[in-house]
């Protein structure tokens, strides 16, 4: 196989029915052109519905399976000579963490490490250039980093790592473990380490498709602690964007941190979240819907603040976020207003039993 030929080969994605993973399939079709074997074991978060548009598309082949079943991703790297794995697959809310952390430990950490073993044997018998050029992109998060205080400097990839809810202990072990197959094999790996994303096929569990839904809905909505919590937002697609950017040009063995340059505090999101359905939906009977907002019971452990620093994925790959937060969240309204059918398929049974257990006892 030349060199021009394994560019053509597919791409493995892990977790391509999620909320980035789906983002990243769809935009990796449209702007690369080559096939994507998306393996996802869809949870409750993962939803094929996220995929439509790729119905009938012969580039997107849909497995549905676990990243713990290490028969399945063999076959999966036999039958389809992946030049990289993408890898998104993983719990991924902070609070259900706190309610059941073992789902964490067992996608997260033993998700990883599975795949990473499989990913090694596939990798150590393969011959040249493919081995050279092979990739195995490990997708993180801002929360490994840990918390900072208002004035504190933004994470760096220097940054020592002090994650303090389960779900950022168990990216924090998987990033590790992605580490130390460099050092000891060197198998070619890159990480990406990511702020707080928001776009289109969230799931309404996070905090900005929670507020969109719940206004819409006249329910309350809450706000955690004193709300003065800041998050780094990033618009799906400039995330998406960014990991294409890391697996072309990325040096193997190096981590990436990926940002909005957009830090907000929470409780400005549901500000602005809340004026512009005041202006889209003029006639609702909600309206003013800030009055809807109830501060509750804060999130425990809850970090104060997270901030990226950007310079090195900027300086190596000529990254940098496209998409503003004033256009981005506007665009993404927009969009929960124009997909009412999915928010209706996304907001049934497992979905009523998480808010009642997440919300019952904040009040
Ligand atoms: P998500 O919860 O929306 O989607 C996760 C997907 O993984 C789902 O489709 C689910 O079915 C699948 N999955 C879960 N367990 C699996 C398993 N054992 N085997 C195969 N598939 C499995 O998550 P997301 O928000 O799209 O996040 C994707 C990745 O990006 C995660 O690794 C997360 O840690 C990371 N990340 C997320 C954000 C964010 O703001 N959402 C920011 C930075 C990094
Ligand atoms: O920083 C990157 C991380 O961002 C990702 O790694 C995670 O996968 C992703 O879930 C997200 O984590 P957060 O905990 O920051 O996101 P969430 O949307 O759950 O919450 C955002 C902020 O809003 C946080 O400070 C908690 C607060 N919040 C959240 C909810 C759900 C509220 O005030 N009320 C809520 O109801």
């Amino acid at each position: 196989m030349t060199q021009t030929d394994n560019h053509n080969a597919p791409i493995l994605v892990t977790g391509g029915a999620g909320f980035i993973g789906s983002n990243f399939v769809t935009s990796w079709i449209s702007n690369v052109g080559t096939p994507v074997v998306n393996l996802d074991k869809l949870t409750y978060a993962g939803n094929l519905e996220n995929l439509a548009q790729l119905q009938g598309n012969p580039h997107h082949i849909f497995v549905q399976g676990d990243i713990n079943d290490r028969k399945v991703i063999d076959q999966l790297l036999a039958a389809h000579q992946p030049r990289a794995i993408v890898h998104f697959a993983a719990e991924s809310h902070v609070d259900r963490s706190i309610h059941g952390p073992e789902d964490f430990v067992v996608t997260n950490v033993n998700g990883t490490f599975h795949l990473l073993e499989a990913a090694r044997a596939h990798w150590s018998k393969l011959p040249e250039p493919q081995k050279t050029d092979f990739r195995f992109l490990h997708v993180s998060t801002d929360e490994v980093y840990g918390s900072l205080s208002a004035t504190d400097p933004a994470f760096t990839e220097t940054t020592p790592y002090a994650p303090n809810s389960p779900y950022s202990a168990s990216k924090a072990a998987s990033d590790h473990l992605v580490r130390a197959y460099f050092h000891t094999y060197h198998m070619p790996v890159l990480t990406t380490n990511c702020s707080n994303n928001y776009g289109p096929f969230q799931f309404p569990e996070k905090l900005i498709p929670l507020i969109i839904l719940n206004a819409l809905a006249g329910k309350p909505l809450p706000v955690y602690g004193d709300g003065l919590n800041v998050r780094d937002w990033l618009f799906v697609l400039d995330h998406c964007d960014a990991i294409r950017e890391v697996l072309k040009a990325g040096r193997p063995g190096e981590t990436y941190n990926i940002g909005g340059n957009s830090e907000m505090k929470n409780i400005d999101v549901v500000k602005a979240i809340c004026s512009i359905l005041d202006e889209l939906r003029s006639n609702s009977p909600h309206r003013p819907h800030a009055s809807l907002i109830q501060y509750v019971k804060d999130r425990p452990g809850h970090d104060r603040r997270y901030a990226m620093d950007i310079t090195k994925i900027n300086r190596e790959l000529s990254w940098s976020p496209k998409c503003s937060f004033t256009d981005g969240i506007r665009a993404t309204v927009q969009w929960y207003l124009d997909h009412s059918t999915w928010i209706a398929h996304v907001a049934s049974g497992e979905y009523r039993n998480w808010v009642e257990a997440n919300y019952a006892k904040r009040g």
